[in-house]
Protein backbone atom coordinates (compact mmCIF):
# COMPACT_ATOMS: atom_id res chain seq x y z
CA UNK A 1 0.00 0.00 0.00
CA UNK A 2 2.75 2.42 0.56
CA UNK A 3 6.79 2.48 0.55
CA UNK A 4 9.54 4.19 2.31
CA UNK A 5 12.23 5.30 0.97
CA UNK A 6 14.69 7.57 2.03
CA UNK A 7 14.94 11.05 0.79
CA UNK A 8 17.88 13.07 -0.57
CA UNK A 9 18.43 16.47 1.02
CA UNK A 10 18.96 17.84 -2.19
CA UNK A 11 16.94 16.18 -5.26
CA UNK A 12 14.41 15.57 -2.72
CA UNK A 13 13.94 18.57 -0.83
CA UNK A 14 11.43 20.61 -3.00
CA UNK A 15 8.91 17.65 -2.93
CA UNK A 16 9.48 17.52 0.69
CA UNK A 17 8.74 21.21 1.37
CA UNK A 18 5.34 20.52 -0.66
CA UNK A 19 4.42 17.82 1.23
CA UNK A 20 5.22 19.54 4.64
CA UNK A 21 3.13 23.01 2.98
CA UNK A 22 0.29 20.66 2.54
CA UNK A 23 -0.38 19.68 6.47
CA UNK A 24 -0.97 23.46 6.77
CA UNK A 25 -2.41 22.85 10.66
CA UNK A 26 0.14 21.25 12.11
CA UNK A 27 2.25 24.33 11.56
CA UNK A 28 -0.17 26.35 12.77
CA UNK A 29 -0.36 23.99 16.04
CA UNK A 30 3.63 23.72 16.45
CA UNK A 31 4.68 26.85 14.96
CA UNK A 32 1.93 29.22 15.57
CA UNK A 33 2.21 30.27 11.61
CA UNK A 34 2.56 28.53 8.09
CA UNK A 35 5.67 26.65 7.32
CA UNK A 36 8.89 28.54 6.42
CA UNK A 37 10.59 28.24 2.78
CA UNK A 38 13.53 26.42 4.53
CA UNK A 39 11.42 23.97 6.51
CA UNK A 40 11.82 21.09 4.31
CA UNK A 41 16.07 21.85 4.82
CA UNK A 42 15.62 22.31 8.27
CA UNK A 43 13.98 18.57 8.28
CA UNK A 44 17.34 17.26 6.50
CA UNK A 45 20.12 19.76 9.04
CA UNK A 46 18.36 19.05 12.23
CA UNK A 47 20.31 16.73 14.33
CA UNK A 48 21.33 16.69 17.97
CA UNK A 49 24.22 18.01 19.38
CA UNK A 50 27.66 16.09 18.14
CA UNK A 51 25.24 13.02 16.78
CA UNK A 52 26.41 11.84 14.06
CA UNK A 53 24.97 12.17 10.58
CA UNK A 54 24.93 8.75 9.94
CA UNK A 55 22.16 7.46 12.14
CA UNK A 56 19.46 9.99 11.02
CA UNK A 57 17.32 9.11 8.69
CA UNK A 58 14.32 11.07 6.66
CA UNK A 59 12.08 8.78 4.84
CA UNK A 60 9.35 9.67 2.71
CA UNK A 61 6.12 7.80 2.62
CA UNK A 62 5.13 7.03 -0.68
CA UNK A 63 1.58 5.87 -1.98
CA UNK A 64 1.88 4.36 -5.86
CA UNK A 65 4.58 7.54 -7.09
CA UNK A 66 2.98 10.21 -5.28
CA UNK A 67 5.21 11.50 -2.13
CA UNK A 68 2.44 11.63 0.75
CA UNK A 69 4.29 12.30 3.83
CA UNK A 70 7.75 11.59 5.96
CA UNK A 71 9.39 10.64 8.69
CA UNK A 72 12.48 11.68 10.63
CA UNK A 73 14.15 9.11 12.33
CA UNK A 74 17.12 9.29 14.91
CA UNK A 75 18.74 5.79 15.50
CA UNK A 76 20.40 6.09 19.65
CA UNK A 77 18.56 8.92 20.64
CA UNK A 78 18.53 10.30 23.53
CA UNK A 79 20.27 6.82 24.52
CA UNK A 80 22.37 4.22 22.82
CA UNK A 81 19.23 1.71 23.25
CA UNK A 82 16.39 4.34 21.85
CA UNK A 83 15.35 5.18 18.36
CA UNK A 84 13.33 8.84 18.00
CA UNK A 85 10.76 9.55 15.81
CA UNK A 86 11.35 13.58 14.79
CA UNK A 87 8.37 13.23 12.88
CA UNK A 88 5.63 11.46 11.04
CA UNK A 89 3.25 13.59 8.91
CA UNK A 90 0.75 12.44 6.41
CA UNK A 91 -0.08 15.80 3.80
CA UNK A 92 -4.01 16.41 5.15
CA UNK A 93 -5.48 15.34 2.25
CA UNK A 94 -3.97 11.92 2.68
CA UNK A 95 -4.61 11.80 6.16
CA UNK A 96 -7.54 9.68 7.82
CA UNK A 97 -6.86 6.79 5.55
CA UNK A 98 -4.61 4.55 6.98
CA UNK A 99 -1.38 5.87 5.80
CA UNK A 100 0.12 6.98 8.78
CA UNK A 101 -0.58 4.12 10.69
CA UNK A 102 0.91 1.57 7.84
CA UNK A 103 3.89 4.09 8.19
CA UNK A 104 4.64 3.69 11.53
CA UNK A 105 4.34 -0.19 11.48
CA UNK A 106 7.43 -0.16 8.68
CA UNK A 107 9.56 2.20 10.91
CA UNK A 108 8.60 -0.05 13.49
CA UNK A 109 9.69 -3.11 11.47
CA UNK A 110 12.59 -1.46 10.74
CA UNK A 111 13.82 -0.41 14.52
CA UNK A 112 13.07 -3.85 15.29
CA UNK A 113 15.87 -5.08 13.19
CA UNK A 114 18.19 -2.54 15.13
CA UNK A 115 19.38 -5.18 18.41
CA UNK A 116 20.53 -2.73 20.31
CA UNK A 117 16.92 -0.41 20.38
CA UNK A 118 14.63 -1.29 23.20
CA UNK A 119 12.41 1.50 23.06
CA UNK A 120 10.72 3.73 20.33
CA UNK A 121 9.97 7.61 21.61
CA UNK A 122 8.86 10.61 20.39
CA UNK A 123 7.69 13.84 21.58
CA UNK A 124 4.46 15.54 21.15
CA UNK A 125 4.00 19.33 21.36
CA UNK A 126 0.54 19.86 23.55
CA UNK A 127 -0.68 22.72 21.30
CA UNK A 128 -1.21 19.50 19.07
CA UNK A 129 -2.23 17.39 21.56
CA UNK A 130 -5.41 15.94 18.91
CA UNK A 131 -2.56 13.40 17.66
CA UNK A 132 -1.94 12.20 21.18
CA UNK A 133 -4.66 9.37 20.23
CA UNK A 134 -2.45 8.43 17.06
CA UNK A 135 0.30 7.17 18.74
CA UNK A 136 -1.43 5.99 22.09
CA UNK A 137 -3.67 3.46 19.70
CA UNK A 138 0.04 2.39 17.78
CA UNK A 139 1.10 1.56 21.70
CA UNK A 140 2.99 4.47 22.62
CA UNK A 141 2.55 5.60 26.43
CA UNK A 142 2.46 8.88 28.05
CA UNK A 143 5.76 9.79 30.30
CA UNK A 144 5.91 11.93 33.05
CA UNK A 145 8.63 13.35 31.26
CA UNK A 146 7.99 17.14 29.46
CA UNK A 147 10.22 19.44 28.16
CA UNK A 148 9.27 22.92 27.75
CA UNK A 149 8.36 24.05 23.94
CA UNK A 150 8.56 27.78 22.68
CA UNK A 151 8.61 29.16 19.00
CA UNK A 152 7.98 32.93 18.52
CA UNK A 153 4.36 32.60 20.13
CA UNK A 154 3.65 29.29 20.97
CA UNK A 155 4.58 28.55 24.44
CA UNK A 156 4.27 25.27 25.49
CA UNK A 157 5.68 21.85 26.54
CA UNK A 158 6.51 18.96 24.64
CA UNK A 159 4.84 15.80 26.15
CA UNK A 160 7.44 12.70 25.86
CA UNK A 161 5.77 9.05 24.39
CA UNK A 162 7.59 5.81 24.71
CA UNK A 163 7.19 2.40 23.60
CA UNK A 164 9.05 -0.92 24.60
CA UNK A 165 10.03 -2.64 21.25
C1 LIG B 1 -0.84 11.93 13.13
C2 LIG B 1 -0.91 11.46 11.68
C3 LIG B 1 0.48 11.01 11.25
C4 LIG B 1 -1.87 10.28 11.62
O1 LIG B 1 -1.85 9.79 10.28
P1 LIG B 1 -3.20 9.36 9.53
O2 LIG B 1 -2.81 8.74 8.26
O3 LIG B 1 -4.11 10.54 9.49
O4 LIG B 1 -3.80 8.30 10.56
P2 LIG B 1 -4.40 6.87 10.19
O5 LIG B 1 -5.49 7.05 9.20
O6 LIG B 1 -3.30 5.93 9.85
O7 LIG B 1 -5.04 6.46 11.59
C5 LIG B 1 -4.71 5.24 12.22
C6 LIG B 1 -5.60 5.09 13.43
O8 LIG B 1 -5.34 6.14 14.35
C7 LIG B 1 -6.54 6.85 14.60
N1 LIG B 1 -6.23 8.28 14.64
C8 LIG B 1 -5.67 9.02 13.66
N2 LIG B 1 -5.53 10.29 14.07
C9 LIG B 1 -6.04 10.32 15.31
C10 LIG B 1 -6.22 11.33 16.27
N3 LIG B 1 -5.83 12.58 16.03
N4 LIG B 1 -6.79 11.02 17.46
C11 LIG B 1 -7.19 9.76 17.71
N5 LIG B 1 -7.05 8.74 16.85
C12 LIG B 1 -6.49 9.03 15.67
C13 LIG B 1 -7.45 6.58 13.42
O9 LIG B 1 -8.80 6.71 13.78
C14 LIG B 1 -7.09 5.17 13.08
O10 LIG B 1 -7.78 4.30 13.97
P3 LIG B 1 -8.68 3.08 13.39
O11 LIG B 1 -7.66 2.16 12.74
O12 LIG B 1 -9.31 2.53 14.61
O13 LIG B 1 -9.59 3.71 12.41
C15 LIG B 1 -1.46 12.57 10.75
O14 LIG B 1 -2.69 13.00 11.22
C16 LIG B 1 -0.53 13.76 10.57
O15 LIG B 1 0.37 13.74 9.73
N6 LIG B 1 -0.74 14.85 11.34
C17 LIG B 1 0.04 16.08 11.16
C18 LIG B 1 1.48 15.90 11.59
C19 LIG B 1 1.60 15.51 13.02
O16 LIG B 1 1.01 16.12 13.91
N7 LIG B 1 2.41 14.46 13.25
C20 LIG B 1 2.69 13.96 14.59
C21 LIG B 1 3.75 14.77 15.21
S1 LIG B 1 4.11 14.13 16.85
Amino acid sequence: MIKLRQLDPISDVIALQSVLEAAPQYALNILGHPQEAGAAADVFAALPLEFPKTNKYVFGIHHGESLIGCIDLLRGFPTPNSAHIGLLLIKESAQGRGFGQAAFQKVEELVRTWSEIRTLRLGVVETNRVVLGFWLKQGFNLTEKAVPYEHKTVHSRVLILEKTI
